[in-house]
């Protein structure tokens, strides 16, 4: 059986300053590979600082990156980094997205157009520059929801806007599997980090936890081995998309 390891491995991860993605980078860091700390808004700059120092304290090596990736540039520039900081990169795991809880009877054209930007238009992008810059075997994850496997209100805009994911990476899959590269969706349950409360009652957050396995919210200490595993071990899943979320929805 063939054991991967991170060791000198480059991983790129889109949103990896915090929350989520922030110890993503810290975790794969802290396992040898040596990581591309992307961020968007300005008030994500000390995150991003603080995370690269936490993996240049654990021996490896990180550099961060500002950037909006609606823009096609931006999502090249961060592919540009890892190649001309650490000669390669190998992982690309993209953790940004946006959400809105909004009726479609009030959801602006404005509402409408940010949110498949974010969810949809960056996370294409994100893998075409992926598929053309990483190394043969290399591994792509995008983060979805587990609403993807709900039927529920609210929603429209932001489980739409994460849908195509699925079809980009089935197509991805397909694509760049002459090169060895993997290409997977993880789609998390409701996690506790400050993304999902404004968009929800008391009552509401108190319903999502009785919904999942210990009557709990899903952590990103649940999330994190699963996205290490698909970028090691696991990469003979390919074209897929999991629901780590304890039982909350299933498909
Ligand atoms: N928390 C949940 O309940 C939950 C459940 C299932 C799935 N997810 C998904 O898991 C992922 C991580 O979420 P999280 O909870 O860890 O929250 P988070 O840290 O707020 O993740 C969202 C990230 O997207 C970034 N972002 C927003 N607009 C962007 C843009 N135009 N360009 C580039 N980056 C942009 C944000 O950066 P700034 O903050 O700097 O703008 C932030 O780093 C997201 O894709 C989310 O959809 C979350």
């Amino acid at each position: 059986m063939s054991e991967q390891n991170l060791k000198d491995t480059v991983a790129i991860i889109a949103g990896g300053a915090k929350n989520l993605g922030g110890l993503l980078s810290t975790t794969l860091g802290e396992a040898g590979a040596k990581i591309v700390v992307h961020y968007h808004g300005d008030t994500s700059a000390a995150d991003a600082d603080k995370t690269v120092e936490a993996i240049r304290g654990a021996g490896s090596e990180a550099t961060a990156v500002q950037g909006d990736l609606t823009q096609v540039a931006d999502v090249r520039r961060l592919f540009d980094t890892a190649v001309d900081t650490f000669g390669h990169a190998d992982i690309a795991i993209n953790t940004t997205g946006m959400v809105l809880r909004k009726p479609i009877v009030e959801t602006t054209e404005e509402d409408y157009d940010r949110m498949f930007a974010v969810n949809a238009k960056a996370a294409y992008f994100f893998i075409q520059e992926a598929g053309r810059r990483l190394s043969d075997n290399g591994k792509i994850i995008s983060l979805g929801t587990s609403l993807l496997a709900a039927f529920t209100d609210g929603y429209s805009t932001y489980a739409g806007g994460k849908a195509p994911l699925e079809h980009f990476t089935r197509a991805a899959a397909k694509e760049f599997a002459d090169r060895g590269i993997s290409v997977n969706v993880v789609a998390p349950g409701p996690m506790d980090t400050p993304f999902f409360y404004p968009q929800e009652t008391p009552e509401r957050v108190e319903f999502h936890k009785s919904q999942a396995m210990g009557g709990r919210l899903t952590k990103i200490e649940d999330i994190v081995p699963i996205i290490r595993f698909l970028a090691t071990d696991g990469a003979w899943f390919t074209g897929q998309t999991m629901f780590p979320n304890g039982g909350y929805t299933t498909r």
